[in-house]
């Protein structure tokens, strides 16, 4: 069995169910994350078993580095995406957990729950993004690493319990700007670019500088820590043999799932309260 085979089987779930929701037997006892993140804004549904049936996301610049910079965009798409998932399953979202990325203070925390609240949800939850994350891969023992659009959060874990976080301006926000530089091109094309699939090899190339970067950040947070193993989620880890550059750098073996890219929004779902 591999490594991630649960985890995995949740995303894959999920991706379909962003295509094909699933409509849920009980209305009542739904699990809802919302993820405001740098690059995606990602609502996520999951029934009273926790199976992913349904989802909608949006790339969208409304939040830096777990700062809200467009209140009434992330608003506005937050409130979107809300109804479409409504409309595909046929009855109401009210409770939804919300995640912050590690040390952000209060009054960025604050914000986040503001966009949510004011798009018609009960928070029931705050969770930092790692931690989601872990919700999903339930890693025992080692870091969990979500390498987002924004920023690098990561999650040390010792017998299951979190131990450390923390949260770096490191992300796919820099890596779309090398490439950028690199090309001579916009931002726009490339984002687009960056996630073309006949361009990894190279892509990977360019940004092996920023893997390495991250590498050093990851390295810098679990010095003091006996760690076996990385686990990298986020989706710059999509990112073409990040791991590998990751694991020659840090010296530790480095694992991602086959999509890294709706874990978190996913675990987010997970820690929804919903009674
Ligand atoms: N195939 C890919 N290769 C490289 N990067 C990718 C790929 N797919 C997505 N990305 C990048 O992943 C980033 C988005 O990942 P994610 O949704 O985890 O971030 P976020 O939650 O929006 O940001 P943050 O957590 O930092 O606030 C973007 O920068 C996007 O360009
Ligand atoms: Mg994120």
């Amino acid at each position: 069995m591999s490594l991630f085979e649960k985890a995995d089987k949740i995303i894959t779930n999920f991706e379909l169910a962003t295509k094909n929701p699933i409509i849920p037997t009980n209305k009542e006892k739904l699990f809802v994350g919302v993820d405001l993140g740098t690059a995606y804004i990602v609502v996520t549904v999951l029934d009273e078993d926790k199976n992913p049936i349904a989802g909608a996301y949006r790339f969208a610049q409304v939040v830096k580095d777990g700062i809200v910079v467009d209140y009434i965009g992330a608003l506005n798409i937050v409130k979107e995406l809300k109804k479409e998932v409504e409309e595909k399953i046929g009855c109401e979202l009210n409770c939804a957990a919300v995640a912050i990325p590690p040390g952000t203070t209060i009054n960025d925390t604050r914000y986040i729950k503001n966009v949510a609240e004011g798009a018609g949800f009960e928070v029931t939850n705050i969770v930092d993004e790692p931690t989601a994350a872990n919700s999903v891969l339930k890693i025992k023992n080692g870091v969990v690493v979500d390498i987002g659009g924004g920023t690098t959060g990561l999650a040390v874990l010792k017998n299951g319990q979190v131990v450390y976080i923390a949260d770096e301006p490191t992300g796919g926000t820099q890596c779309t700007l090398v490439i950028a530089g690199a090309y001579g091109i916009s931002f726009e094309e490339a984002e687009n670019l960056k996630k073309d699939p006949g361009k990894q090899l190279e892509i990977s190339a360019v940004l092996k500088p920023v893997a390495e970067k991250i590498a050093t950040i990851i390295n810098r947070h679990i010095k003091d820590y006996d760690i076996d193993a990385i686990y990298l989620v986020g989706g710059t880890s999509c990112m073409l043999n990040i791991e590998k550059v990751i694991e020659k750098v840090v010296g530790i073996k480095t694992f991602k799932p086959q999509n890294p890219l709706f874990v978190t929004p996913v675990g987010i779902a997970m820690n929804c309260i919903n009674n």
